[in-house]
């Protein structure tokens, strides 16, 4: 009886102890590399809306705030060290109603506008083309700069293409010089209009491709310098819009189409970004991993118009988007930032990384202030948010040789839903190191991985890092901005063709091998 019982107690055990048990395999195939990642997949966004550009990057000359030439240093500082690659502006919806020309000359002179969409704020465009620019060199990144097309015309976009960039002699160069700058800029990415279904203007999808190529006609390349042209695309899965555009435009006028896709729990009642419980959670989750199949069916249309791949897939907004802090103003937009923020747009970034073949570029909303920030400000201060971390830690991609992978992961479930517990990406930088970039989206369970890595010379341990916290809803506050930052990570095991690790719930991890 008593063996009987003490046999029972060993089963029970046994039986929690292998439910507890999660295990994923992963097959890296470092030989079948064909696509890069763009870095411009890590591109940000910064419109005039709250604080992103009025406080948060901007301060003056006059500022006590260290500045160089009105623009905030501890944010340069804290950007570069994660080597943004692009930085669009001015909007978003501020887009449609921005008038280049009243953003330039002596700034006490510029006039001043209302900013009608957030929160009907004076705009008093001391922050204009020349400041954009000046940002944009401070960062040593490249500007992408979106035109108006709801309330501007086909004349003004042209002429701010050509103050910007043209070299010889004509109305638009005289100006631009006699506003202090002798030499043109060079401009790559330029946006003809900002969800033009919507707060760009309203559009019908006929009526957009038709004017999206009155515009784009006139957005010359002046010099050497070469335009690489996007159209205004479709939200979400609206592949009606896509193909619209793709029947009536082709590769020599448009480069690439934009796609906007927000993290929302519902539009009426987003939830609070720091006060949720596991099923607020896993409901960002869902809608999280949905964009996936929005990509799906967006490159599916992309692949029937434009089978050579000439034309790239930019997901020029995307990222959580919750209800603002408590007592700041609506049209601020301005919201915390968690671990979750940080899990989400591990994830995010992994499947655009997965899909770079046609993803060419993304720009999360916003990089300021706005949204899912990156960095916080408030006065003086300022604080890095665990979104930050991510875009620190991933920047081992950028322009490296994605990895193709095989994976078989449990998925993590609740309310009758599932997401995989496991989500990845990896690349093979220029030196030929491998980064491996993964998740364990489940708050509650650790997951064993076992990753074979095959078609690849014999492989070493090199580093791993490791963002993760106590609490889903941890965040950093400008008194303690150490709450969710990242570490090392020293926890897995190399072979000479394989990696085990055991990733903590709730982490994102990378693996340097070398
Ligand atoms: O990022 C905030 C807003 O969201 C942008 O201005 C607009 O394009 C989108 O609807």
């Amino acid at each position: 009886m008593k063996k009987a019982i003490i046999l029972l107690f060993f089963v029970i055990n046994v039986n929690v102890i292998v439910a507890q048990k999660a295990a994923a395999s992963i097959v890296l195939n470092v030989d079948l590399s064909k696509d890069t990642i763009s870095r411009h997949i890590y591109g940000q966004f910064s419109e005039h809306l709250g604080s992103c550009i009025y406080g948060g990057i901007w301060v003056g000359e006059n500022s006590t705030i260290p500045n160089t030439r009105g623009i905030r240093n501890d944010v340069v500082a804290a950007l570069r060290k994660i080597n943004i690659p692009n930085l669009r502006w001015p909007g978003g919806c501020f887009a449609d109603e921005y008038h280049w020309m009243d953003g330039i000359g002596p700034r006490d002179k510029r006039p001043k506008m209302i900013n009608t969409h957030w929160g009907g704020v004076v705009e008093d465009n001391s922050f204009g083309t020349h400041e954009f620019m000046d940002l944009c060199e401070q960062l040593n990144t490249e500007p992408y700069i979106c035109g108006n097309v709801g309330s501007g015309s086909v004349e003004e976009m042209s002429k701010w293409v050509e103050y910007l960039t043209f070299d010889g002699e004509s109305p638009m160069s005289k100006l631009r010089k006699e506003n202090g700058r002798e030499k043109p800029w060079k401009i790559k990415f330029w946006g003809v209009g900002n969800e033009n279904w919507g707060c760009g203007g309203n559009m019908s999808a006929e009526f957009y491709a038709d004017n999206y190529k009155r515009y784009a006609t006139y957005c010359r390349n002046y010099g050497s310098n070469r335009l690489f042209r996007i159209a205004g695309g479709p939200y979400g899965d609206d592949v009606k819009w896509m193909e619209t555009l793709l029947k009536n435009v082709n590769s020599t006028l448009m480069q690439g189409v934009s796609l906007h896709y927000y993290t929302v729990r519902d539009w009426s009642k987003k939830g609070s970004a720091t006060d949720f419980n596991e099923s607020d959670y896993f409901t960002t989750l869902v809608k999280c991993f949905e964009i996936d199949n929005h990509l799906a069916k967006q490159i599916t249309i992309m692949d029937k118009y434009d089978p050579k791949n000439e034309i790239g897939l930019m997901v020029d907004e995307w990222g959580n988007w919750f209800d603002v802090e408590p007592g700041t103003n609506p049209g601020f937009l301005y919201q915390q930032n968690t671990l979750r923020d940080a899990i989400t747009c591990a994830v995010n970034l992994n499947i655009f990384n997965n899909r770079s073949g046609r993803v060419k570029m993304a720009n999360i909303a916003q990089m300021v202030n706005v949204l899912q920030a990156l960095i916080l400000t408030d006065g003086p201060k300022m604080v890095l948010t665990p979104t930050y971390y991510v875009y620190e830690m991933f920047k081992v991609h950028h322009d490296a040789a994605l990895i193709p992978i095989n994976m078989k992961s449990p998925s993590y479930q609740l309310d009758g839903k599932s997401v995989p517990m496991v989500n990845v990406s990896a690349s093979k930088d220029k030196n030929g190191k491998v980064h491996i970039t993964l998740v364990n989206v489940n708050p509650n369970q650790e997951i064993q991985v076992e990753c074979d890595i095959r078609g690849a010379d014999k492989i070493s341990k090199g580093f791993g890092r490791i963002i993760t916290s106590k609490e889903l809803n941890s965040f950093n506050t400008f008194d303690k901005p150490d709450n969710v930052v990242s570490a090392d990570f020293n926890n897995f095991e190399v072979t000479s063709k394989s990696v085990s690790v055991k990733i903590p719930a709730k982490s994102i991890i990378l693996i340097g091998l070398n």
